[in-house]
C-alpha cells in the first residue's frame, strides 16, 4: 500500500528536493505551498498541490482534512516552512519575536497538532519531521540571532513533548538541524563563503526519507545534525 505524506514549504529550496525524493518513491504526496503559489509549483510525478497560509490555524487544519479526504490516511508530515531574521537582543523586540514564532513555530504546530491526533486515532503510528537550526542549540551562534534562535528552539521542545506522548502510539517526531544550506539565496548573501562546506538539499531529503521509512520502527527522539563541514 502507498504511504501518504504531507510536505509543507513544498515550493522552497528544501521543499522541492524533499517533494522530488518522496514523489519518486511509493508515496502519495500532499504538497503545501503558500497562497498564490500553486500555479508556479513545478509538477512532478502526480503530487497534489494545495495552498495555505500556515500561520492561520484554520487553514492549517483544513489541509490535514484535505489529505484525509484525498488519501484516507497520513503516515508522515514533513514541516519545512520557516524563515530567518538576523539580529541580537537590541533588534529582537516583541514584534520581531512574534514574527519569527509565527513563521517558525506556529506554521509547524498548527499542522503537527491535527496530524498527531489523526495518527494517534489511526492506531498505525506515524512520523513527523520538524526543522530546527544550529543557533537554537548553540548560544554562541544564537546570540546574534535572538528571535530566530528562540523561535527554532520551540521546535525542539515540541518534538520532546510529542515523542513523550507519541511513544506508546509509534508516533516518532524528528528534528533535522541543518547548518547553512547550499541555496541560491545563501550563495548570493555570502558570496565569499566556501560553498562546499554547506549541506545540500538533496542530502537533507535523503536523511528525511530515512527518518520516514517504515523500516525504522526502532528510532526514538531523533535529532539529526546536518552541519556538513561548517
Ligand atoms: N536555508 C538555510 O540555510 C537554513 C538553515 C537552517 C534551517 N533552515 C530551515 O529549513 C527550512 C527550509 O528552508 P528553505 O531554505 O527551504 O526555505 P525557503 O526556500 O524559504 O522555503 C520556505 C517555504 O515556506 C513557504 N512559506 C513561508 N511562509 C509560509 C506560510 N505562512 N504558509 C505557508 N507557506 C509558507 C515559503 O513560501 P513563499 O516563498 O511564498 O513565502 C517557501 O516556499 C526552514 O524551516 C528554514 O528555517 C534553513
Amino acid at each position: 500500500m502507498k504511504r501518504t505524506i504531507i510536505i509543507t514549504g513544498a515550493a522552497g529550496n528544501m521543499g522541492l528536493a524533499v517533494v522530488k525524493k518522496f514523489a519518486s518513491g511509493n508515496y502519495n504526496v500532499l504538497a503545501v505551498v503558500s497562497p498564490g503559489k500553486a500555479a508556479d509549483s513545478p509538477s512532478m510525478s502526480g503530487e497534489v498541490v494545495v495552498e495555505a497560509d500556515l500561520t492561520d490555524e484554520t487553514q492549517a487544519e483544513s489541509i490535514v482534512e484535505t489529505c484525509i479526504e484525498k488519501f484516507g490516511r497520513i503516515d508522515a508530515a514533513i514541516l519545512l516552512v520557516g524563515g530567518f531574521a538576523a539580529g541580537g537582543l537590541a533588534k529582537a523586540n516583541g514584534k520581531a519575536i512574534k514574527k519569527m514564532i509565527a513563521l517558525n513555530f506556529e506554521t509547524a504546530y498548527y499542522v503537527a497538532r491535527p496530524v498527531f491526533e489523526r495518527m494517534k486515532n489511526s492506531g498505525t503510528g506515524g512520523r513527523i519531521v520538524l526543522v530546527g537550526a544550529r543557533p537554537a542549540l548553540s548560544a554562541k551562534d544564537g546570540k546574534a540571532l535572538i528571535a530566530y534562535a528562540l523561535s527554532k528552539s520551540m521546535l525542539f521542545k515540541l518534538a520532546e513533548l510529542l515523542n513523550e506522548e507519541g511513544a506508546p502510539h509509534q508516533i516518532v517526531t524528528s528534528v533535522i538541524v541543518p547548518s547553512t544550506i547550499d541555496t541560491p539565496q545563501n550563495r548570493e548573501a555570502m558570496p565569499d563563503s566556501d560553498f562546499s562546506k554547506w549541506v545540500s538539499t538533496e542530502e537533507i531529503a535523503s536523511a528525511i526519507s530515512f527518518l520516514c521509512s517504515a523500516e525504522n520502527g526502532a528510532l526514538r527522539e531523533p535529532v539529526i545534525k546536518m552541519y556538513g563541514r561548517s
